[in-house]
């Protein structure tokens, strides 16, 4: 048996989980031709700020606002963008952990945030989440048992018997061994567990109520990193044997290349570019997914890498800037002359064809002199030798340079 390696992870291909050979790139297929299982329409989700002595609503933090986009049945959706963008509040806000301020969310065509009660528990039910950090996201005072079974007990009814103590054991006895623990580890307190141990209780507490649906909001990022990849390969085949279908949030860029089927950018509360994995790998199509690939880590200090360096800080989520949310930081509208409609237009989120959404008035000029112009302009911020007259300028040879490390062997 071989094991999966995956590339940006430390340890991988040293794992203890079961082989993936079947893993995400292999079972990858065009997200186009699936059908939708999540749907979620113009989701905005504002957090309220409160100013003054009487705490009166000076103004929101527009966290997600407006994002359209869908989740197909038994893809893995990729979620990246800098910190602050929005990711965890679209997850908890589209599995309504989170009140949403206005929009729409459906599973397999079923309204979601309407739903109360009764309605809303069968729905919980089948979309869950594992949190980014497995210390603060179990209760220290509960055993196992009672972590993985709270769910159980909750969504307990006349058929499936989970009130039953005897039922509702053996269940979770089960799901731990499915997740790679004992099952005798019901017993124990989260505090006597690793962190990689603990991620994966968490992972059973979201599979054992059976759900279709997972938002994984940066599963790995809290790890060590040579147990990240036990924990990706062990949701990869939990993918395959469950047939569940992933948001997966992460900050590690060829983490998410490896696993992703597709995968969405965002960018200050909105959705900028979505697509299958290869086409924004290779040939991204909004300036600012150039710029956040080409500015990942590449490992060998001996490389040199060209490299497209925003210019200032992000703007804040509660007075985003008019028109193109990016265009106080675009490198692109700096090239075409500052365009007028980038800071009065909002762009439209459109299809490019084959499913390769994106939100730039612009997106058809990215390419070989853009790119070299925006690489050669941020010599002050490159060292010199960095920048190459070589003639090697070509878009694909120039993002696949910024982004060596992320490219798939
Ligand atoms: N409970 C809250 N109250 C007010 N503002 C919040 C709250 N939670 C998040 N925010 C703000 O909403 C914006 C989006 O935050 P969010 O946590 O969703 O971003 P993120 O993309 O997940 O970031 P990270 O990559 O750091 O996890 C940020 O500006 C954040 O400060
Ligand atoms: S619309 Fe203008 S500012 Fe926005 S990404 Fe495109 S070129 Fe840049
Ligand atoms: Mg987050």
């Amino acid at each position: 048996m071989t094991e999966a390696a995956i590339p940006g992870v430390v340890g991988s291909g040293t794992t203890a989980v079961a082989a993936v050979g079947a893993g995400a790139p292999a079972e990858r297929a065009n997200g186009a031709e699936r059908e939708p299982l999540v749907g979620i329409t113009d989701l905005v989700k504002y957090y309220p700020i409160h100013g003054g002595v009487m705490r009166r609503h000076v103004g929101d933090v527009r966290a997600v606002d407006g994002v359209t986009f869908d989740v197909k049945a038994g893809e893995i959706l990729g979620l990246v963008g800098e910190s602050g963008c929005g990711k965890s509040t679209l997850g908890k806000t589209l599995l309504q952990l989170l009140p949403a301020t206005s929009g729409s969310v459906t599973l397999r065509g079923e309204s979601v945030l309407d739903k109360k009660g009764n309605d809303l528990k069968r729905l919980r039910r089948k979309m869950q989440i594992v949190f980014q950090d497995p210390v603060s996201s179990l209760n220290p005072r509960m055993p196992v048992s009672d972590i993985i079974g709270e769910g159980l007990i909750a969504q307990a009814d006349k058929e499936n018997h989970w009130g039953d103590a005897t039922v509702r054991e053996k269940r979770v006895g089960d799901y731990l061994e499915t997740v790679g623990l004992r099952r005798d580890y019901a017993r124990r307190f989260p505090h006597e567990f690793s962190g990689g141990q603990r991620q994966r209780i968490g992972i059973a507490r979201a599979l054992v109520l059976e759900p279709d649906f997972i938002v994984c909001d940066e599963p790995v990022s809290a790890l060590d990193v040579s147990i990240q990849s036990q924990i990706l390969n062990l949701l990869l085949d939990l993918r395959r044997d469950f047939g569940l279908t992933y948001l997966f949030v992460a900050h590690n860029l060829s983490v998410v290349q490896y696993l992703s089927d597709r995968v969405g950018v965002m960018y200050l509360g909105k959705m900028v570019e979505l697509g299958p994995v290869d086409q924004i790998y290779s040939a991204p199509k909004h300036p600012y997914t150039v710029a956040l690939l080409s500015a990942g880590p590449v490992p060998d200090p001996r490389r040199r890498s060209k490299r497209l360096v925003l210019k200032g800080d992000v703007p804040s989520p509660a007075a985003p800037p008019s028109g193109c949310r990016f265009h106080t930081r675009c490198w692109l509208r700096e090239q075409l002359g500052e365009p007028e409609e980038c800071h009065t237009i909002e762009p439209e989120f459109r299809d490019l064809g084959d499913g390769h959404l994106v939100a730039c008035h612009f997106s058809d000029k990215i390419g070989g002199e853009t790119l070299k112009d925006a690489v050669a302009s941020q010599e002050a911020f490159a060292p010199a030798d960095a920048i190459d007259d070589d003639g090697e300028t070509e878009d694909a040879e120039l993002i696949a340079e910024a982004n060596a490390h992320n490219i798939k062997a």
